[in-house]
């Protein structure tokens, strides 16, 4: 039997460290970290993704506002609202919810966030940071499957990663946080696509493999190695009568059937999902304590 990753137990112990660490800001210095969530349109899985995150807010006493914007709206309505969250004092984390109507330039919107107030490492010049290794505050999604590793028990170093993905979210910037010459990082790290060739033979000879191709179910048993990890990022909504929404969340991992041949995987929900909040709400304090003058760049919280 192996054992299961959980996501929601770390991220709980993530979520209580930074609630004492925003109530002392706010005794000591009467400082309240601020996000920002815009959401363009109708989107049902954003709409979800955007609830959690306001709960977590609520949770941990961060402030939040949610901007809920019209599907139809223009880039340059959409870069003027960012542009009024990029001066107002009360926000420190700004993250717009992909993905964004078809009308809309996302890459005009991504870049009218201040660098300093992206907190989903989406803007050019964060994404460059970090491929270079230069202090930034990191992606949500791939700092919280780096994080699920280490708080595991299961760290990188020196491991061969097979990451399955190479969207501008997930697979790119993993890649490039867990190859740096760095604590918790040192991974020999496989990039791997719809293109790729002899995926199976890759995936086989992953130390650790994680999944974030939107497919679900589609890594089976006969493609991990014996006594590997697996992490789960796929979210995908199946249909399930049996369910009262009429539909589950599945991974992109045959949990069932793989579980039983690694010595560690994370499950889908509760896996990478509640992690990847985690890290925005410690990111929005981080971000807050840089715009206030309360930690040098690079001297991150790190609880
Ligand atoms: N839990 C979380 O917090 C969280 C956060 C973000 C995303 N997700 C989930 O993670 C999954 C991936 O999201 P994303 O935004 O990264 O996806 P995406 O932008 O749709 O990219 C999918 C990637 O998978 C690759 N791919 C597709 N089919 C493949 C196949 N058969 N073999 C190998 N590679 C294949 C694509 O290759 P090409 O580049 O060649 O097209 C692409 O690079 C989704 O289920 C999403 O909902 C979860």
């Amino acid at each position: 039997m192996s054992f299961i990753i959980d996501g929601k137990k770390i991220s709980l112990q993530i979520k209580n460290e930074l609630r004492a660490a925003v109530s002392a800001l706010k005794k000591d210095r009467n400082i309240i970290p601020g996000l920002a969530v815009v959401l363009v349109g109708s989107n049902p899985a954003s709409k979800v993704y955007v609830s959690m995150k306001e709960k977590a807010c609520a949770e941990i006493g961060i402030y939040s506002e949610k901007h809920l914007i019209d599907e139809a709206v223009s880039t340059e309505k959409l870069v003027e609202l960012i542009k009024s969250l990029n001066k107002s004092e009360k926000i420190h984390g700004i993250l717009v919810q992909l993905p964004l109507p078809k009308q809309i330039k996302a890459e005009k919107v991504i870049e009218s966030v201040s660098p300093s107030k992206d907190v989903d490492c989406f803007h050019p010049y964060n994404v460059g940071r970090l491929l270079i290794g230069s202090p930034v505050m990191p992606p949500c999604t791939p700092a919280g499957i780096q994080e699920l590793l280490l708080k595991s028990g299961f760290n990188p170093e020196g491991r061969h990663v097979v990451i399955l993905g190479r969207s501008n979210i997930v697979g790119k910037p993993l890649f490039s946080i867990l190859c740096q010459k760095a604590i918790g990082a040192n991974a020999t790290v496989t990039l791997c696509h719809s293109r790729t060739e002899n995926m199976k033979e890759l995936t086989s000879s992953a130390d650790i493999l994680i999944a974030a191709i939107g497919k679900p179910q589609f890594v089976k048993a006969d493609m991990v190695k014996i006594d590997s990890v697996v992490i789960d990022v796929g979210t995908n909504r199946v249909n399930d009568k049996t369910a009262e929404k009429g539909y589950k969340i599945v991974g992109d991992v045959d949990f069932e059937n793989v579980k039983n041949k690694v010595k560690a995987i994370s499950p889908v929900p509760g896996g990478v999902g509640p992690m990847t909040i985690a890290m925005l709400m410690k990111n929005t304090f981080n971000a807050c304590l840089d715009q206030t003058g309360g930690r040098n760049r690079g001297d991150m919280y790190n609880g």
